[in-house]
């Protein structure tokens, strides 16, 4: 038997419908992640599977999957045992309406969807993808953080990945869910992406858990108390959205999409509007009170302003005292701030300037249009406020306004006080239209509080000194208190009656849509961190 025969009498080489059915069975066992049990017990604790997420969120057949049969190299603690293909993330691409997107979505069936050093390898090739195609990266998170049995790879491919993001900021949109664990270092690539959704109940993301905190700080707190979707769409703002389900939050990134362009050189999508005729917005004639102090509902403007049902707000939670969201206005997207009177009469403070900053330059990053809608006493006063900084985080607000090159219009409805005056997107600070409703008061400060500081002698000679300061206060509010000193400067370009804001801004975007401004060359600014 010469060496050719002996070789292959050794090895009995498959032939090619074996081979098809290899890769049948491997797709199979792929689809499996972790096995049947652990499925289970995902269901059981009201999670979907990686998969099963993918397939709501995308367009029926629309997902390719890229690395389906990636495994790790870990020969540590048993891992050259433990193999499962795919490695924990389903990663890939598929359309939402239509719009290509790139997706990773962890599996918590395979290892807990602890992030590898192959994990992240896959997670890196799809934001690649993503950044040199122009397509939005949707990040479905649910993992128990760094393969423990990795060690520093481990870590490294999370820092791989923040890398990644940190470049794909202003390129492309990135959106994170959070559908289960998300804790650690792992809460950073999230923060850095443009929004974070959380599911109630089901999913939480802190630096340090429960356990840690009780032995460093002696607190005693629950994971959902520290780090829950409630806690993290009230008090710490950190998601944008907190969604009652699974369901409703992929259905939430399907809809925040429809918003937003493919990338920084793209423009949102058109899409069909139903018109309602002026007599409709008559409505906003009526929502500003008589009373300057009485408050009433922001968004009761928005709504009287934009598409039928078109607001979607963001952070709807957090800092209501300024509401920020995306609507459309004749089929267009556009990005709303707007003061809110209804919480704490509308003042800005530290956590309302921060909300509505980081919205605006997302905004700018992607060329949506914004529109303020301004009713402002001014900047809240106190020890709180001061020793925490609202002088550097107020200036947020006025550095990502003054940053901002795409089309801005400003509508005034009623107060617009001191500072916050021009902070609001005035037109100091390249604004490119500014409206004002009849009812617009424009002034340094509160009609009371200046007759107070300018008239104190006079009102304390007084021999009436409560008339006379109600004299003052009216003296100046008549001078004052009105849009057309303003207007007669310039500074505000025309006093519109409220009916007629839905119009006028309609002829103003289309006016300005073909805007260009650059900024003065740098490399990038030092906005007020
Ligand atoms: C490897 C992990 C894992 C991890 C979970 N598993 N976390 N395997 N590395 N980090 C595995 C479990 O062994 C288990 O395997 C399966 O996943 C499910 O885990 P359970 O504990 O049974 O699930 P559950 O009770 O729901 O608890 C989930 C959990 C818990 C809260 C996430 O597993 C946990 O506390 N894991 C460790 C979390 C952690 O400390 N991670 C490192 C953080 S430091 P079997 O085989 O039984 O199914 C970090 C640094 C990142 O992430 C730094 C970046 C800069």
């Amino acid at each position: 038997m010469d060496d050719k025969e002996k070789r292959s009498s050794l090895y009995t080489l498959p032939t090619k419908k074996e081979k098809y059915a290899l890769l049948e069975q491997k797709n199979q066992e792929s689809l499996l992640g972790g096995g049947q049990q652990r499925i289970d017990a995902q269901h059981k604790k009201g999670k979907l599977t990686a998969r099963e997420r993918i397939r709501i969120l995308l367009d029926d057949g629309s997902f390719e999957e890229t690395g389906k049969f990636v495994m790790h190299r870990s020969r540590n603690f048993g891992l050259d045992k433990e193999h499962y293909l795919g490695d924990g993330v389903v990663t890939g691409y598929g359309t939402i309406a239509g719009r290509l997107v790139y997706i990773y979505s962890q599996d918590f069936t395979v290892f807990g969807g602890s992030l590898s050093e192959t994990h992240a390898e896959k997670i890196v090739k799809i934001m690649e993808l993503a950044m040199q195609n122009g397509a939005p990266i949707i990040g479905l998170n649910d993992s128990g953080g760094a393969r423990i049995q990795e060690g520093v790879v481990s870590l490294g491919g999370y820092a791989d990945i923040f890398y990644r993001n940190t470049l794909a900021s202003g390129v492309v949109p990135q959106i994170s869910a959070i559908m289960g664990p998300c804790a650690g270092g792992a809460v950073y690539s999230p923060a850095i992406t443009d929004f974070i959704m959380m599911v109630e109940n089901t999913s939480y993301m802190f630096v340090t858990g429960p356990n840690v905190v009780k032995t460093v700080t002696q607190e005693n707190v629950t994971a959902e108390e520290l780090g829950g979707a409630s806690t993290h769409s009230t008090k710490s703002g950190v998601t944008h959205f907190s969604c009652a389900n699974e369901v409703a939050c992929l259905q939430n990134i399907r809809n925040l999409l429809s918003y937003m362009p493919q990338n920084c050189e793209d423009f949102s999508p058109k899409v069909p509007y139903a018109y309602l005729d002026d007599e409709s917005r008559m409505v906003l004639d009526d929502i500003i009170p008589e009373n300057p102090n009485q408050p009433y509902d922001m968004r009761e403007v928005i709504s009287g302003i934009v598409d039928e049902d078109s607001f979607l707000e963001v952070h709807e939670h957090f800092a209501e005292n300024i509401v920020v969201g995306f609507a459309r206005l004749a089929g267009r997207s556009i990005g709303i701030v707007g003061n809110q009177p209804a919480s704490m009469a509308g003042v800005l403070d530290i956590d309302a300037s921060v909300k509505a900053a980081r919205f605006v330059r997302f905004c700018d990053c992607f060329n949506i249009p914004l529109l303020v809608l301004e009713d402002v006493p001014g900047f809240l006063p106190g020890t709180y406020q001061e020793w925490n900084a609202i002088i550097t985080n107020g200036a947020k607000l006025l550095y990502a306004f003054s940053e901002a090159t795409v089309p801005r219009i400003t509508v005034i409805t009623r107060k617009a006080y001191g500072g916050a005056y021009d902070v609001m997107n005035s037109k100091h600070i390249g604004a490119d239209l500014n409206f004002a409703w009849p009812t617009a008061e424009i002034a340094v400060m509160g009609a009371k509080g200046a007759a107070e500081i300018i008239f104190k002698k006079e009102i304390a000679e007084a021999a009436d000194p409560v008339a006379k300061l109600q004299e003052k206060v009216d003296e100046y509010t008549e001078k004052f208190a009105n849009p057309y000193r303003a207007a007669h400067r310039g500074y505000i370009d025309e006093v519109i009656l409220p009916k007629d804001t839905r119009t006028k801004l309609i002829k103003a975007y289309k006016m300005l849509e073909n805007k260009v401004a650059h900024l003065p060359k740098k490399k990038h600014g030092n906005i007020p961190l």
